[in-house]
C-alpha cells in the first residue's frame, strides 16, 4: 500500500538539556542510547522500533533523530554517552538489523582473549543475537582522539548477562580508550564514555552519529543520529541578523522559532511498520551480484542501500506550516547511500528537472558559514554533507504549497546530469512547506545583503598525499565485478590498504598537507577526513585540465565528492595529534573496508 504524504508535521528535535547547573565551566550531559517506538508512517501505521538518543533524566527526549546539542564557542562540553541498548530485565537486546560477521567488524566475540566458547547471547548459527557494542562520533568536531569516537573503541551495554569485564575486554581499543581517556582527565567504563569536545572552533552545523566498526550502517540506520549546533565566536554573526534558533527546553511553548536542522534519510519499512534492512543478497545489487558462497562476496552486506521512503527529521514525507518571512533551514543529508539533489517547486510530480519556485541561499556548509551567500536552484549533498540555507517564503501567499523534492537517482550518484532522478511520485519528494499567516514582522537581513565571517586562509601545503578509490575486483563473481570498494595509495597502479593495515597518512602535527583522492572507481565517493576542516582545492579528470572548487564548497569543509575518473584535492593543517580516521561516508562502503586509520604525530 502507497504511503500518504504531507500529514503529519515537521518534527523539531527538542534540545538536549544539560545536567550540570548553569553557570558552570563545561556543560555536562548524559546522553543514554536506548531502543523505543516511533510514529515514523503517518497515523494509523503502525510505529517503528528504533533506536536514539536522550537525555537520561528526560524520558520525553528520546526520539531518532535525538535532540539537538546546543554548544556555545569557548564552553567545552562533556557528554557521558550511556549504552542503554538493554531490555526490561536488564539483559542485552538482540540488533534489531542483519549484522554481517564476515565483514571486518566490532565482533565482540572475537576480541575476548583467552576465552573460545562464546556466551550463549552473542550468536545463533544464522544470526549475531548481541549484545550491541556503540561508540559516538561529533562529526565535524575537532577533538582529542580519545573522545572521537574511534571505531574500534566501541563498548556493550551494561547488561545482567553480558560476564563482568566482558564488555572491555571485547574491544581490543576499550584499553586504548582508557588509557588516552584517563591521560586526559575524562572517565570510560563498561557500558558508557564519557568525551570532552572542545568547541573551540568556527561556528558550525555538526552532527552526532553511531561510529562501531563494520556496523556503522545498521546503528545509524536503527537511528542513531542527532544535531550538535555550535554557536558563538568571532565566526558567527550576532543574534537577530539570521533567523533565530528553537528555544531550550523549559522555555515557554508557543515561542516562534525561524531556524529548523532538517536530515534527510531514505528508509524502506515491513507492512508490520519495522524497519526494513536487506538480510542477504539484495535484488537491487547488480554491483557484486548474488552471493557465492566460500567466496570473498559477503553474505549479508550489500555494496549500498536505497529506500524506498523518505524521512525528514524522522517522519515520512512531513509538513511544515511556514509564515511569508525567512527561515535558516540546517540541512544534513543522513542517508547510508543516497545522494540528494534538493530543490523547493510549486509541482512535486511535474517532470523532471522541474523549475525552481524558490531558490536557497547557501550561507554555511559542513563547517561554518561560506564567504559569500551562494544563490542556488539546486542543493546537491552527499551523505553527511551539510548546507545551512536561507528560505525567503516573503511574498508567498497563504495556502500557497511549496515542496522539496529530490532530483538525484534512486542509485549509485556519478555526477552525470543524463542519470535518471528519483521517481517523481516515491523518493523525489521530501517534504512540503505550507504558508501560513505571518506572525510578526521580519527583522532580519535580506540574504543577498548579509556580510559573512571571512574564511581564514590555509598556508600552502608541505606535502602532497596521493590516495586512491579502488574497485575490489572479485575472482569469484563471473564475467568480473566487483565485491568492495577500498582506499589506497595512488602511486603508480594503485595499491589497496585494509583497516588491519598499518598505518600509512602519518602527518606532522602542525604540518599543512595537500590530499588527492583519486577516484578509479565508476561511481562518486563522498569522502570524509576526521579531526580536520579542510579547504577544497579543487578537482581534475583523469588527463584533463584542473577547475576550482565549487561556490558552495568555499568555506571549512569535512566531507568532499570524489568524482569518478578524477583527481580531488583538499589542503588541511593536521594540528592535533592522535590517532583519527578518513573514509568514504557511504555507511555500506565505510562498513567493508573503505576506511583507513591515520595519524597525526608519532
Ligand atoms: Cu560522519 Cu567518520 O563519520
Ligand atoms: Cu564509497
Amino acid at each position: 500500500a502507497s504511503i500518504d504524504k504531507y500529514v503529519t508535521p515537521l518534527a523539531v528535535p527538542p534540545v538536549m538539556p544539560p545536567v550540570s547547573p548553569a553557570g558552570g565551566v563545561v556543560d555536562r550531559y548524559t546522553i543514554g542510547v536506548r531502543q523505543f517506538r516511533q510514529q515514523i508512517l503517518p497515523p494509523g501505521s503502525p510505529p517503528t522500533t528504533v533506536w536514539g538518543y536522550g537525555s537520561v533524566l528526560h524520558p520525553e527526549t528520546f526520539g531518532s533523530p535525538g535532540p539537538t546539542l546546543e554548544a556555545g564557542f569557548g564552553r567545552p562540553v562533556e557528554v557521558t554517552w550511556v549504552n542503554e541498548l538493554t531490555d526490561s530485565n536488564g539483559d542485552a537486546l538482540p540488533h534489531l538489523l542483519p549484522v554481517d560477521p564476515t565483514l571486518h567488524w566490532a565482533n565482540p566475540a572475537g576480541g575476548v582473549a583467552g576465552r573460545d566458547s562464546r556466551p550463549s547471547f552473542i550468536a545463533t548459527p544464522d544470526r549475531y543475537r548481541g549484545p550491541v557494542p556503540i561508540v559516538t562520533h561529533l562529526h565535524g568536531g575537532r577533538n582529542a582522539e580519545h573522545s572521537d569516537g574511534f571505531p574500534e573503541a566501541w563498548y556493550l551495554p551494561a547488561a545482567r548477562n553480558v560476564p563482568a569485564g566482558y564488555a572491555t575486554e571485547g574491544s581490543k581499543y576499550a584499553d586504548y580508550a582508557e588509557t588516552f581517556a584517563s591521560g586526559y582527565g575524562v572517565s570510560w567504563r563498561p557500558g558508557a564514555a564519557v568525551f570532552r569536545y572542545e568547541n573551540d572552533q568556527r561556528a558550525a552545523t555538526m552532527w552526532y552519529h553511531d561510529h562501531t566498526l563494520g556496523i556503522t550502517r545498521l546503528n545509524v540506520y536503527a537511528g542513531l543520529t542527532g544535531f550538535y549546533l555550535l554557536r558563538g565566536g568571532t565566526e558567527d554573526l550576532p543574534a537577530g541578523v539570521l533567523p533565530g534558533p528553537a528555544p531550550a527546553l523549559g522555555d515557554p511553548s508557543g515561542t516562534k522559532h525561524y531556524e529548523i536542522p532538517i536530515v534527510i534519510q531514505d528508509r524502506s519499512f515491513a507492512a508490520d511498520g519495522s524497519l526494513l534492512y536487506p538480510a542477504g543478497r539484495a535484488a537491487f545489487d547488480h554491483f557484486a551480484g548474488p552471493y557465492i558462497p566460500g567466496s570473498d562476496v559477503p553474505p549479508i552486506w550489500n555494496p549500498e542501500f536505497y529506500g524506498t521512503t523518505m524521512m525528514a527529521n524522522g517522519r515520512t514525507w512531513p509538513v511544515l506550516t511556514v509564515e511569508p518571512r525567512r527561515f535558516r533551514l540546517r540541512f544534513l543529508n543522513g542517508c547510508n547511500s543516497r545522494f540528494l539533489k534538493l530543490k523547493i517547486v510549486a509541482n512535486p510530480r511535474g517532470k523532471r528537472p522541474v523549475a525552481a519556485a524558490l531558490p536557497f541561499w547557501q550561507i554555511g556548509g559542513d563547517g561554518g558559514f561560506l564567504p559569500v551567500p551562494v544563490e542556488l536552484g539546486t542543493l546537491l549533498l552527499a551523505p553527511a554533507e551539510r548546507a545551512d540555507v536561507i528560505v525567503d517564503f516573503t511574498g508567498s501567499r497563504e495556502g500557497t504549497q511549496l515542496y522539496l523534492i529530490n532530483e538525484a537517482p534512486d542509485g549509485a550518484f556519478n555526477g552525470s546530469s543524463a542519470a535518471a532522478p528519483a521517481d517523481p511520485a516515491i523518493t523525489g519528494q521530501v517534504m512540503k512547506f505550507l504558508v501560513g499567516p505571518l506572525a510578526g514582522p521580519d527583522t532580519t537581513v535580506p540574504p543577498g545583503r548579509l556580510t559573512l565571517p571571512a574564511v581564514p586562509p590555509i598556508g600552502a601545503a608541505t606535502r602532497t598525499r596521493k590516495l586512491a578509490l579502488l574497485e575490489h575486483m572479485s575472482a569469484a563473481i563471473p564475467g568480473g565485478g566487483s565485491s568492495a570498494v577500498l582506499l589506497g595509495t595512488a602511486d603508480g597502479t594503485g595499491r589497496a590498504q585494509m583497516w588491519s593495515d598499518p598505518v600509512t597518512e602519518n602527518p606532522e602535527v602542525g604540518a599543512t598537507e595537500t590530499w588527492e583522492f583519486h577516484n578509479f572507481t565508476g561511481d562518486a565517493h563522498p569522502i570524509h577526513v576526521h579531526e580536520v576542516e579542510f579547504r577544497v582545492v579543487g578537482r581534475q579528470p583523469f588527463g584533463g585540465a584542473p577547475r576550482p572548487a565549487e561556490r558552495w564548497e568555499a568555506g571549512p569543509k569535512d566531507t568532499v565528492i570524489a568524482y569518478p575518473r578524477e583527481i580531488t584535492r583538499i589542503v588541511a593543517v593536521f594540528d592535533r595529534p592522535g590517532l583519527f580516521v578518513w573514509h568514504c561516508h557511504i555507511l555500506e562502503h565505510e562498513d567493508n573496508e573503505m576506511m583507513r586509520p591515520y595519524r597525526v604525530g608519532p
